[in-house]
């Protein structure tokens, strides 16, 4: 679905961190955590492509926002890192960008009666707000472990606890919760009868699919890739699938495909 939404708020929460808050139609309401929307910044040739962000929240409106035209609300948390993201930061109330959503696989939420682990690297926390406000729903237990390189990494931690969500963090600096990797403080809490569920840099997420590999613990990846089209169009996303060999290619689309992957799908290195 294409449509424009108007920007209702563009909060900065920790340097170079900030939470957008944009109208969306009635159908976004349908998507699933951890799709994600494509995002026209302007209408300028540069930059050209649209800019891929995970739903980090997807709701009905509350009062405050009744005669702005929209039943639903859809949120991304992002990080500024180049030029498209810099013009995001300078958008304000009233402002409208052009999106494509709800696009790509999301979670696989699994069978109710298990614990949910979600892990989170920095921004890679995005799309697991959404996720845990959809297992809360469903009464499921949830602990988060979010990690980052300092204090200023970790975000919108009270609202993952706000929703009854147990939370555990690590930080390279010790700046915030333990010091060192996210990972270190995971191990301990995998056990049969966990389902995880992943997203942040690479090397986290290789790290995390080895560490559940090794528990016996289903776990599902959220990955990134430099991204075109968003639909499975230019295969410039593609990441080698588990058992690629150069005689017989195996490559997965990270935006049709994915972004969320069961970890065993993929080939890491
Ligand atoms: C499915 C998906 C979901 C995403 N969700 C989020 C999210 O919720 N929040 C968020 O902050 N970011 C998210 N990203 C990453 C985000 O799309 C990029 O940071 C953004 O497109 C950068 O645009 P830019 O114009 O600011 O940077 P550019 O000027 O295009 O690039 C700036 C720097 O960032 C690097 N970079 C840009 N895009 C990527 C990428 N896809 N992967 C790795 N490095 C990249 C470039 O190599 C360069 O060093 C997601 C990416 C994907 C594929
Ligand atoms: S971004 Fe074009 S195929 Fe994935």
């Amino acid at each position: 679905m294409q449509f424009k939404a108007m920007v209702l708020s563009n909060v900065e929460l920790s340097p170079g961190y900030f939470r957008m808050r944009m109208t969306a139609p009635q159908e976004l309401a349908s998507s699933a955590p951890g799709q994600f929307l494509m995002l026209k910044v302007n209408d300028a040739i540069d930059p050209l492509l649209r800019r891929p962000f995970g739903l980090f929240d997807v709701g009905s409106f509350l009062p405050e926002y009744a005669g702005c035209g929209a039943q639903v609300y859809c949120e991304i948390l992002y990080k500024v890192v180049g030029k498209g993201t810099k013009l995001l930061s300078a958008l304000h109330h009233g402002d409208l960008v052009d999106l494509l959503a709800p696009l790509g696989k999301g979670f696989d939420l699994g069978p109710a009666g298990e614990e949910k682990v979600l892990v989170g690297g920095g921004v890679g926390l995005a799309p697991l707000y959404y996720l845990a406000k959809e297992l809360k729903n469903r009464g499921e237990k949830v602990r988060l472990f979010a990690g980052g390189r300092n204090r200023d990494d970790i975000l919108c931690i009270t609202e993952f606890e706000r929703l009854g969500v147990e939370t555990y963090v690590a930080t390279d600096d010790g700046t915030l919760g333990e010091r060192g990797f996210v990972t270190q403080v995971l191990e301990p809490h995998l056990a049969p009868g966990t389902r995880i569920f992943a997203c942040g840099p690479t090397p986290m997420l290789n790290a995390v699919a080895k560490m559940a590999q090794k528990s016996g613990v289903p776990c599902q990846v959220s990955m990134e890739a430099y991204m075109a089209c968003g639909v499975g169009a230019c295969l410039g996303c593609v990441m080698k699938g588990a058992n690629h060999t150069e005689e017989t290619p195996d490559y997965r689309c990270v935006c049709k495909d994915g972004p969320v992957f069961d970890s065993f799908e993929l080939q890491w290195s």
